[in-house]
């Protein structure tokens, strides 16, 4: 590697895609040693030898550092990018991250479902939610925002349904609740900088040609 070669950096969205994403990453031959070390509070990690960086930023965030270029790459769950809505080249479906975004709620809501009815639908996703309703069953509803814990919307009473991301299905089951209709299949995604994929063509297409044999 010649020594004015620039860093290229990968935003990484914190937890389980993170830890896949390196494993993933050193089955490449691409590791990060100093990113092994549980206790550290770094932020930010090198690896000299590749002039690679990596941090691990909130799942939010990822696509917003990708856009503005302060990271080259990121690796985010497919509902993020959809939510976030931010510019940057979605250039691989990593194939971990599997779950799908649905309409959930008591079986009881399936009617509120069949006939356009103006009903409260609970979610950490709203633009999603949003653009489901609106324009895909061109029903009029009313969006509430949480922050977690989403399938409380319809135990308490706060909403009819909510929309949210089920993976096992355990969380609604324990819950008394069901998958009433799904809205689109999620898995984890690879994303590039706009500038960054003209600027830094070889190294970045080499990388992607690498997952892409791998996976
Ligand atoms: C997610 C999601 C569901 C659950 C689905 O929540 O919002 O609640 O996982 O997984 P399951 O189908 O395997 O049960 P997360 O654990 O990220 O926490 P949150 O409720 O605070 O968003």
């Amino acid at each position: 590697m010649s020594k004015d070669m620039r860093y290229i950096t990968f935003a990484l969205g914190k937890g389980r895609l993170a830890k896949k994403t390196l494993e993933l990453l050193e089955e490449i031959g691409i590791t990060c040693e100093e990113m092994k070390d549980k206790d550290t509070r770094k932020l930010i990690f090198v690896n000299e030898e590749l002039k690679l960086k990596f941090f691990l930023a909130k799942g939010p965030d990822v696509p917003t550092y990708v856009e503005y270029g302060a990271a080259d790459i990121g690796v985010v769950g497919k509902d993020t990018l959809m939510e976030e809505g931010r510019r940057a080249y979605e250039v691989l479906d990593l194939g971990f991250g599997k779950c799908r975004m649905c309409v959930c709620g008591p079986e009881s809501a399936r009617e509120l479902l069949q006939h356009h009815e103006m009903i409260r639908v609970a979610s950490k996703y709203p633009k999603i939610a949003k653009d489901y309703f609106y324009n895909k069953k061109h029903q009029t509803v009313d969006i509430i925002k949480l922050n977690g814990s989403v399938e409380l919307g319809p135990i308490v009473g706060l909403s009819d349904v909510i929309v949210d991301i089920v993976e096992t299905g355990s969380t609604l089951k324990e819950n008394g609740l069901v998958v009433l209709e799904e809205i689109c299949p999620l898995s984890a995604r690879m994303i590039v900088n706009q500038v960054s994929m003209k600027m830094e063509a070889d190294r970045i297409k080499k990388l992607i040609h690498d997952l892409r044999a791998h996976l």
